[in-house]
């Protein structure tokens, strides 16, 4: 039984993006055929998850959607009835998949027929960087492309001076011969940073995308990041480098045009650095990057030595220590091949003060031992850079430089079949590189002919499932005609087979092969088994044309329709025929002079038929060979005389299930389907007999090749575009080789494709995980028999049962390995596990264990579990297969983008996954196989993914996830690339500015991977929202680094999007720097003076009932209204008018005003229970919706009416008799007096509400009058220095609240009677009170279901929270009906279901 989190994994795998109510399976056996579904009362949702099922039962990647069912049934009551009797908190039902009677049940639902199409699936987001990753001196003698030593001048640039936003500006380029256009490209592929881009020219140029084109000076620019400059004479050189020095940020660099021959200036040696110098390929220039230098490094480094082979890692505490300094720290490896300092560092330099560590790793044994005093050193540590790797005799670093794709044009000897990368795009047809050994193939093809089958399969709208119910008979199916020799006998063949005939070589004959006639090209030979076959099989086996006189033959200049007509008048029959254009008729009637003029009808249209029916005087045809669909498949029908024959060899309308009426038939008529391809597997004695009529009609020279047109191997899309464009005449076909016998093709490009041995054993470390299932799955469709799968656990779910057993149906071992890989007796015991099986071809280490957290938090324990799966396994690995693995072909290690460009909190990682490109690199100069791929974020499976949960579309620092069909289909390129380490990633679509409004919000949300700001609560601190350690890190990072934005820890704690906002607001109006945040965090409001924050409404303040308007649907208006009891104010404000324009049912709001000298809570009740029964109907439930203070009345309300035959359902709003009578004693003791109250509501009030009042403390000025009316006096003196209320407002307003007050405090928690109705509580993140449980003890208020909500806010934020609407819409109506009908249900009530 698959796992629902799986289930839906593995249809998200086929392009199936279930979310929310939709994910309704909860279990799903794998061969599709039973299930269980949630029932959340919810008939869709439902019903399409039933539907869901029986996905799993095909073994496909391909998304078919539901498109018909032929019946429908639905027993509501039966449903029902089976629904109450299950557990009212968990309700599934099983659902059986019938396929003999071609059903889908469940509960009291029944499907019928159900019918699927083959949809295009979306492309996955954006397109992969492909990289290979290599060490490159920084004084290369190898020559680099223009596009790679951008790159490399780019990458130094942002790695030595990290900023999200470079400025480029170009000088002196003449004309066209700028390049920043690669500089842009090379941006355009690094994660995040974007950049502004300046051509300075005085030439008219035409745009160029994003660059900003000025007919201007340099020194007029400000904090350029990279200035390139070309183009100028010797003497000008130095003044414009002189320029650039006062227009470049610290640090900055130059990159200088330098022709080969020539040194750049020594005068500019004081003012930069030379850092590298790169020679350019097809051109006569030097790169060489200069950098300004601006402080020269006086604080001596704290040096830390990282051993290779120490386990203990002594290293990290000294490493932490150095850190802690803030001192420049050189962290340094000697002559230690496999150290993974270099992940190391990239990770740490992402890290808070990483920008003072700096890498020394030294692999080169002439090099002096390591000594920053020594000059070899001390002038290398003096450049300043992040990165310095001495080897070969050369300083450099490890840069990123573009994977370019092998695939020339040439001659191939191998098996090679034409395809499209992506079905339905006909632009991705190409050739790529096949699974068989050519040594072993019987038949080499000179021609392969296309049918309009092939078209359908590329252009996607035919499934390649009709070549199987498995994956692995999915690949190389386009063509099924050829010519070509058969190896064996040396003899010119034709032939028709299932697939694969666009092709160099087809593996066996097939029983449909014929001889070709000495007089035929093997040209003219393809042209004829296909259409022959189809007509042969329609003339003489479906039926007999001898016996008729007369045939209609549609789409007569097409293949089959040329071949028809030969045959047909061949056997003397008179024929009828359509074709499309004058042209294509005149060909018919010089073709065949047999043919009549008035017998040749219009394919295009349903004229044709009164043709047929003009000419037989009405009598009709007595065979129509049909090729045309729909309305003229009728009309064809309709052309049948009596006892007619109808031929159907188009499949469009029977795979559509499209209707014929039966009428047809009473002229006793007969439709035969005639599908040629079933011929291949006919039996021997059909073929046999086939043939022979064949065999007859080529001697006798019936047969005929056809017209043909011809393209060659590499026009491979042109030809099939041609067919499409059904302008042609007779064949199309495409020419595979030059001469027949040449074993090589035709020149051609090849996708190359990594295919595995039957025999050979791959052994897959993690291959139990995400990535590791996919890649198994891949293999094991690339050719892999013998897979064993190391895992520490071994099998854990019953989705890896599933795809195992799934493999198992190709033919394959898959055994499952626990072997401790991270010991050399665990890897000796799994290699000897492998060669078991059979020689090991492959090893894949995929094991991974994270161990994520900041450097100075890290430890060894932490660093040794992360090692243990990659680098030591990885190291032994290395060294056994060398020993026991003489017939490896691929030993290939899964490494991350953490690696090879850094991330937080991974150093282990990225340290754990440079060991392994170390040891791969190691491998391959010593002639053995290896590769190491850095992967970026991977979506839809593996640990990512895992973590991320549904937010497929979270960008995870500015990458995409890259899909799992991106990472398999670029696999091959990976894998066959000659570099040692390559890397593949989805750069996220950048943001082009940074700096203006809202994006310091979008950063801090990208981040936090929030998409949308509407799913949060503003004034919510981005503590409260999960932001953990390492996001404070990256946000703390960017704000610093972006906007200027300075925070402490404990500012960045009490950050929230309001706050960030307001930044953004100050920054438009001043547009200076500088600006602050106030963090008013210390101005929380506490207990009382949180809930006194107004005084109501006066404007409507006599009104009991305010209808609120809603959102609410026409259709709903109707419904009962929620009944919203406000707070201590006891009137309507301005944040119900609000939250009930959100509303999608209606609303009211009951104020309390009228009754507000009432002293007795149940007198308050009753009061506004005699005015809320009269708008409320007893047949619907009511839903009252209070806030605070006022649950008590909702509370007594809800008793009467429930008393009066009335149901419903309460929510309250942060409010509770326990919850509130606590607050109240807590800010006035247990023992308060009248003078106390009325002493803290006046002051609280006047504090808020009149706050131009006196600055004194309020409570002691109330305090120290005595007297209650002298109290009120001095009230009704702040009253009056305000407009808002009046005093007569203002003071039955305070009586008001004074009478709340205390019936909240002489509550009586004892003798709370409860009601039945049950009571959603929701309360704000932000509590008021700590002590008290976390449902402010609701439970004891009711006997009915108790359910609790938290949303961000505090007690009176948390309505302004978007959620809260959300929150009371989800007593949305409908669904309360079904469980209002279910409840009669249980009553046994009689329900009457029209
Ligand atoms: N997913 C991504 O986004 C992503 C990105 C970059 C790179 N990568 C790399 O891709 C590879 C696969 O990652 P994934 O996403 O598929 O991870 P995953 O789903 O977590 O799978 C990793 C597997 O490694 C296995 N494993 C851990 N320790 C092991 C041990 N000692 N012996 C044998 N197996 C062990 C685990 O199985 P047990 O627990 O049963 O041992 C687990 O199934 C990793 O090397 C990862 O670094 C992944």
């Amino acid at each position: 039984m698959i796992a629902k989190k799986d289930f839906y994994k593995e249809l998200k795998l086929r392009g199936y993006h279930y979310n929310g109510a939709f994910q309704a399976v909860n279990l799903a056996r794998s061969d599709g055929l039973f299930g269980r579904v949630q029932w959340n009362y919810n008939w869709v949702t439902f019903m399409d998850a039933m539907l869901q099922i029986q996905i799993l039962g095909t073994d496909s990647r391909n998304l078919l959607l539901p498109t018909k069912i032929r019946k429908l049934k639905i027993n509501g009551v039966h449903h029902f009835d089976l629904m109450t009797k299950m557990d009212p908190e968990n309700r599934v039902f099983d659902v059986y998949v019938d396929p003999m009677y071609d059903r889908i049940i469940a509960g009291g639902i029944e499907i019928f027929g159900l019918h699927a199409s083959l949809v295009q699936r979306r492309r996955p987001p954006g397109i992969p960087v492909l990289e290979e990753y290599v060490f490159l001196p920084f004084f290369s003698s190898s020559i680099l492309s223009l596009k790679n030593a951008a790159r490399v001048c780019v990458q130094i640039a942002i790695e030595n001076n990290p900023t999200l936003k470079l400025k480029l500006v170009e000088v002196g380029a003449d004309g066209k011969n700028h390049m920043l256009t690669e500089f842009i490209e090379a941006i355009q592929d690094l994660p995040v940073i974007t950049g502004d881009y300046i051509l300075l020219t005085s030439q008219n140029l035409e745009d160029l995308p994003g660059v900003h084109i000025e007919n201007g000076s340099l020194s007029t620019q400000t904090n350029c990041h990279i200035i390139i400059i070309g183009g100028y004479e010797e003497d000008e050189v130095h003044e414009k480098i002189t320029s650039a020095y006062n227009v470049l940020v610290d640090n900055g660099y130059i990159v200088f045009r330098q022709k080969c021959a020539k040194n750049v200036s020594c005068k500019i040696a004081e003012k930069f650095r030379t850092i590298s110098k790169i020679p350019i390929n097809n051109t006569e220039e030097n790169l060489v990057l200069l950098q300004k230098i601006s402080k020269k490094l006086t604080v001596p480094p704290v040096l830390v030595k990282v051993s290779q082979h120490d386990k203990t890692f002594e290293w990290i505490l000294e490493l932490q220590s150095a850190i802690i300094t803030k001192a420049p720290v050189v962290v340094y490896s000697f002559n230690k091949k496999l150290n993974g300092q270099i992940g190391l560092v990239n990770c740490l330099r992402k890290e808070p003060d990483g920008n003072l560590i700096r890498c020394f790793f030294i692999d080169d044994d002439s090099a002096p031992d390591f000594d920053l005093s020594h000059p070899f050193y001390s002038t290398q540590y003096s450049l300043g850079l992040a990165f310095n790797i001495y080897r070969n005799g050369s300083w450099g670093s490890y840069r990123h430089l573009q994977l370019l794709k092998n695939d020339q044009p040439s001659k191939r000897l191998d098996h090679i079949y034409g395809n499209v990368i992506q079905r339905g795009d006909l632009s991705s047809l190409q050739w790529l590189k096949g699974p068989f050994n050519s040594q072993n193939c019987h038949i080499k093809i000179a021609f392969s002919s296309l049918n309009f089958r092939d078209v359908m399969l590329a252009t996607g709208r035919l499934a390649v499932e009709l070549y199987g119910s498995s994956r692995i008979d999915q690949n190389c199916v386009l063509g099924f005609e050829y010519s070509g020799i058969n190896m064996l006998t040396g003899r010119r063949i034709m032939s028709m087979v299932v697939k694969g005939g666009v092709a160099s070589y087809v593996e066996k004959p097939s029983k449909l092969i014929w001889d070709i006639p000495d007089d035929w090209s093997l040209e003219e030979a393809a042209t004829v088994p296909v259409v022959y076959i189809t007509v042969y099989y329609a003339f003489f086996m479906a039926t007999d044309i001898r016996k008729g006189k007369s045939i209609l033959i549609h789409a007569g200049t097409g293949g089959i329709g040329l071949a028809a007509i030969r045959v047909a008048l061949a056997y003397n029959l008179e024929v009828f025929t359509t074709c499309s254009t004058a042209n294509k008729k005149e060909f018919l009637l010089k073709t065949f002079p047999k043919l009549k003029e008035s017998h040749i009808g219009n394919s295009r249209n349903t004229s044709f038929e009164l043709m047929v029916h003009r000419e037989t005087n009405g009598k009709g045809v007595d065979f129509v060979l049909n090729s045309l669909s729909e309305e003229k498949l009728l009309a064809s029908l309709r052309c049948l005389g009596k006892s007619g024959h109808f031929l159907e060899i188009g499949k469009y309308d029977m795979a559509n299930d499209n209707k014929i009426g039966l009428g047809c038939f009473l002229k006793e008529i007969t439709f035969h389907a005639v599908l040629a391809d079933s011929l291949l597997v006919a039996p021997d004695e059909d073929i046999w007999h086939l043939k022979s009529l064949i065999d007859m009609d080529i001697s006798n020279g019936i047969i005929q090749p056809l017209p043909v047109k011809v393209f060659l191997a590499h026009e491979i899309e042109q030809a099939f575009r041609h067919l499409i464009g059904g302008k042609h005449i007779g064949k199309v076909v495409i020419q595979v080789r030059e001469q027949p016998h040449d074993p090589s093709t035709l020149p051609v490009r090849v996708l190359n494709q990594v295919y595995f041995k039957h025999n050979h054993t791959y052994v897959i470390p993690g291959g139990l995980g995400g990535f590791g299932m996919e890649l198994a799955d891949w293999m094991a469709i690339r050719g892999a028999r013998k897979l064993l799968l190391s895992s520490s656990r071994g099998i854990t779910k019953d989705y890896q049962l599933y795809r195992i057993a799934l493999w198992k149906t190709y033919g394959c071992e898959v055994a499952i390995s626990t072997a401790d890989i991270t010991s050399k007796k665990g890897c000796a015991q799994l290699l000897s596990e492998a060669n078991g099986m059979g020689p090991v071809g492959g090893i894949f280490n995929l094991a991974v264990v994270l161990k994520d957290c900041i450097f100075s938090n890290q430890n060894v324990n932490q660093f040794l579990e992360c090692f243990a799966p990659k680098a030591i396994a990885t190291t032994y690995l290395d060294d056994l297969s060398r020993i026991y693995c003489p017939e490896l072909e691929h030993f290939v290690v899964f490494s991350s983008v953490s690696c090879g460009r850094g991330n937080a909190g991974q150093s282990n990682y990225g340290m754990a996954n440079s060991v392994m490109e170390r040891i791969i690199e190691h491998r391959n100069r010593e002639g053995f196989p290896g590769k190491a791929i850095q992967w970026g974020a991977i979506g839809e499976v593996g640990l990512v993914a895992d973590m991320a949960e549904d937010k497929i579309d979270m960008e995870i620092g500015g990458t995409l996830q890259q899909r799992i069909s991106s990472c398999i289909q670029e696999l091959d390129h990976l894998l066959c690339a000659d570099a040692s380490i390559v890397s593949s990633m989805v750069v996220a679509e950048k943001r082009t500015m940074r700096s203006g409004q809202g994006n310091v919000i979008d950063a801090v949300m990208n981040i936090m991977g929030i998409r949308d700001l509407k799913s949060v609560s503003l004034s919510t601190t981005l503590s409260e929202m999960g932001m953990d350690s390492l996001m404070a890190v990256e946000i703390k990072q960017t704000l610093e680094r972006d906007f200027e934005l300075i925070l402490t820890p404990q500012d960045l704690r009490h950050l929230t999007f309001q706050k960030l906002q307001e930044f953004i607001d100050a920054k438009e109006k001043e547009n200076t720097d500088g600006i602050q945040i106030i963090f008013a965090s210390d101005n929380k409001l506490l207990g009382m003076e949180l809930l006194i924050r107004n005084l109501g409404d006066e404007a409507n303040c006599d009104q009991i009932i305010i209808p609120l308007q809603t959102s609410a649907a026409p259709s709903k208006q109707n419904l009962q209204p929620n009944i919203i009891i406000p707070g201590l104010e006891g009137t309507a404000g301005r944040a119900w008018y609000q939250l009930g324009s959100k509303l999608q049912s209606p609303a009211i709001v009951l104020q309390l005003h009228q009754f507000a000298h009432l002293e007795n809570l149940k007198d308050v009740a009753q009061q506004s229970f005699d005015q809320i029964k009269l708008i409320l109907k007893q047949t619907e439930p009511f839903y009252i919706i209070a806030y605070s203070y006022g649950t008590f009345v909702a509370l007594l309300l809800a008793e009467m009416l429930e008393n009066s035959g009335f149901r419903g359902h309460l929510m309250l709003l942060d409010g509770a008799p326990h919850f509130l009578k606590r607050l109240t004693n807590l800010h006035l003791g247990e023992q308060f007096s009248d003078n106390d109250l009325y002493d803290l509501l006046f002051s609280s009030i006047v504090n808020h509400i009149f706050p131009e009042a006196s600055k004194e403390s309020m409570s002691t000025v109330f305090h120290q009058v005595d007297c209650l009316s002298d109290k009120m006096s001095l009230f009704m003196n702040y009253v009056e220095k305000q407009n808002m209320y009046s005093k007569k407002y203002s003071s039955t307003m305070v009586k008001a609240m004074f009478n709340r007050v205390k019936m909240a405090a002489s509550f009586d928690l004892d003798g709370i009677i409860k009601i039945k109705s049950p009571i959603t509580l929701v309360r704000p993140a932000e509590a008021s009170l700590q002590d008290i449980d976390e449902d402010y003890c609701i439970s004891l208020l009711t006997s009915g279901v108790v359910t609790l909500k938290v949303i961000e806010g505090n007690h009176t934020t948390m309505l302004d929270n978007p959620s809260l609407s959300q929150i009371i819409d989800d007593f949305d109506p409908v669904l309360l009906e079904d469980k209002h009908f279910e409840e009669y249900i249980r009553n046994d009530k009689p329900v009457s279901v029209v």
